[in-house]
């Protein structure tokens, strides 16, 4: 009783939204589209690292590589709702081919989570260790931009 009391007022205390189907999918893009953007900004650190632009420094190889494996731990489900496509909604480069073929997509997604997985195992190391796993996983970003992202 007193757990769903204090859930009911913290809800009130927050003014939270009951979001309707528009606003539900606007959010979705853009909490999706923020995602994307963490991702390059971590993969650009490395990427820097590996084509020779930026000093390798193995503690800040390590921290992106980190920060890539926990974003890429993130669920998914809550930011692809139906009718969030291109071709439905303004504001978003997803492709319909996403909902026709989510498990395609999902498998794409487990491509780069593996990716990122190799990618945290060796950023750290050396140079020559994050340019050999660097390719798999900004790999992993291209092949499902390819298959299920309008070109812009
Ligand atoms: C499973 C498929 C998939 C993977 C894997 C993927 N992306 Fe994307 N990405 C998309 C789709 C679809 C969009 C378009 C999203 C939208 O506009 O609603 C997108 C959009 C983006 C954007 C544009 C964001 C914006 O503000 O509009 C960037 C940048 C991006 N991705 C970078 C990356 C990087 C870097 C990786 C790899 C670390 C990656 N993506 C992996 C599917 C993917």
């Amino acid at each position: 009783m007193f757990r769903k009391f204090s859930v009911l007022a913290l809800a009130a205390a927050l003014a939270l939204p009951a979001l309707a189907p528009a606003a539900a999918n606007e959010a979705a893009v853009k909490a999706r589209q923020s995602q994307f953007t963490l991702f390059a900004f971590n993969l650009g650190v490395l990427a820097g690292m590996a084509q020779g632009q930026r000093e390798y420094d193995a503690a800040t190889a390590q921290t992106a590589a980190d920060n890539l494996y926990h974003l890429t731990r993130q669920r998914q489900d809550f930011m692809w709702p139906e009718g969030s496509d291109n071709a439905s909604i303004e504001g978003t480069r997803a492709l319909p081919a996403i909902w026709d073929d989510l498990e395609g997509f999902a498998n794409r997604y487990g491509a780069l989570q593996d990716g990122i997985e190799a990618l945290q195992g060796a950023a750290g190391t050396d140079l020559a260790s994050l340019q050999g796993a660097l390719g798999g996983a900004a790999g992993a970003c291209q092949a499902c931009h390819q298959q299920f992202r309008a070109s812009e």
